[in-house]
């Protein structure tokens, strides 16, 4: 497709008119030009427009068509996890009062962040399902795509393990620390999830929030694990339930009050919702293998988990 015949940008049905595309290839998601902007009129396919100022000196910036090749690194370096390579703002559903509350808050930090300057972050909160990692991973996607922003997505419990990794092929803490020191918004999924060793964990969390902290660097985070008072409970399975303060050390807890503002993500468990789609699509498909559905046929099925799928284009 050449640009003469290309769809306007705003009407493009792959991107959305953002000039990448997201998807996932040999395992990792990429981002990768639209081909809507192969043969640009204005950057030629390159992404970026050189020139010659009045000074005489050369300059470059990006192409408004979106496929500027740092951009592109930029959003390849958020390492998000494949199945949310598609998740963004817009397609967040709000099916209860407080996922409205933190779609508005993701929205206010992403339209709030300036590169270099001090921002709380965002502690999300809440139990299985409800969306947390959809709007960390959609904050940094945002944030990469309209302010050049160098984020990366970083599960605990993975993280974890990767450092463990570092340190028995020698690594010092320091040189672990070193990129996530760097990374401009780093968010970090699941804190609190961890395995038998709490002290080590605590330290890791309590390292990399403070190196964060003294390079004036957000990090957003996301638990299942309630703060004190909250209208839920969680433990992980053979787990007691504990409040993220037990979890973490009143220590970490009371810095993680000081660094992020507290968000509760309560909702439908859009998986189970999911699963139930899957399930009557399956069924639909399959109708022999049909189970007994407790009375309920598949349209009144359908109906009730229909609302929880994500929807896109709501906003
Ligand atoms: N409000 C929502 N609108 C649209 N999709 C949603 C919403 N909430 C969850 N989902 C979808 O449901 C699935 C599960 O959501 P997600 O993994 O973000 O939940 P979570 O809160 O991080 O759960 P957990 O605490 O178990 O990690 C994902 O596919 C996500 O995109
Ligand atoms: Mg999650
Ligand atoms: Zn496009
Ligand atoms: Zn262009």
């Amino acid at each position: 497709m050449d640009a003469a015949s290309a769809p306007s940008p705003d009407r493009c049905a792959s991107c959305g008119g953002e000039g990448v595309v997201l998807l996932v290839k040999d395992g990792r998601t990429v981002a990768e030009p639209c081909p809507h902007t192969n043969g640009c009129r204005e950057c030629g396919g390159d992404g970026r427009i050189f020139a010659t100022d009045e000074r005489g000196y050369s300059t470059m910036r990006a192409c408004a068509c979106g496929r500027d090749p740092r951009r592109i690194a930029t959003l390849c370096a958020l390492r998000l996890p494949n199945k949310f390579a598609d998740r963004t703002l817009t397609n967040y559903g709000c099916y209860s009062p407080q996922q409205a509350r933190a779609l508005l808050r993701a929205r206010r930090f992403v339209d709030e962040y300036v590169p270099g300057a001090s921002i709380r972050a965002l502690l999300l909160c809440g139990p299985p399902g409800t969306g947390k990692t959809h709007l960390l991973c959609a904050m940094l996607r945002e944030l990469a795509l309209r302010k050049g922003v160098r984020g990366r997505y970083e599960e605990f419990f993975l993280l974890l393990s990767d450092i463990r990794d570092g340190f028995s092929r020698g690594l010092s803490s320091r040189e672990w620390l070193e990129p996530l020191r760097k990374v401009e918004v780093l968010a970090i999924d699941e804190i609190g999830k961890g395995g038998k060793n709490r002290e080590f964990e605590q330290n890791v969390l309590d390292e990399i929030l403070s190196v964060r902290y003294n390079a004036e660097r957000p990090t957003l985070l996301a638990t299942n694990y309630p703060p004190p008072g909250a209208p839920w409970t969680y433990g992980a399975e053979g787990e007691v339930r504990e409040t993220l303060e037990q979890r973490v050390g009143a220590r970490i807890y009371s810095r993680l009050l000081d660094l992020c503002d507290t968000v509760d993500v309560l909702g439908p468990d859009n998986r189970e919702k999911q699963h139930e789609v899957r399930e009557i699509l399956r069924e639909k498909e399959h109708p022999d293998d049909r189970q007994a559905s407790g009375g309920r046929n598949d349209s009144q099925r359908a109906s009730e988990a229909a609302p929880h799928r994500p929807r896109p284009g709501r906003g």
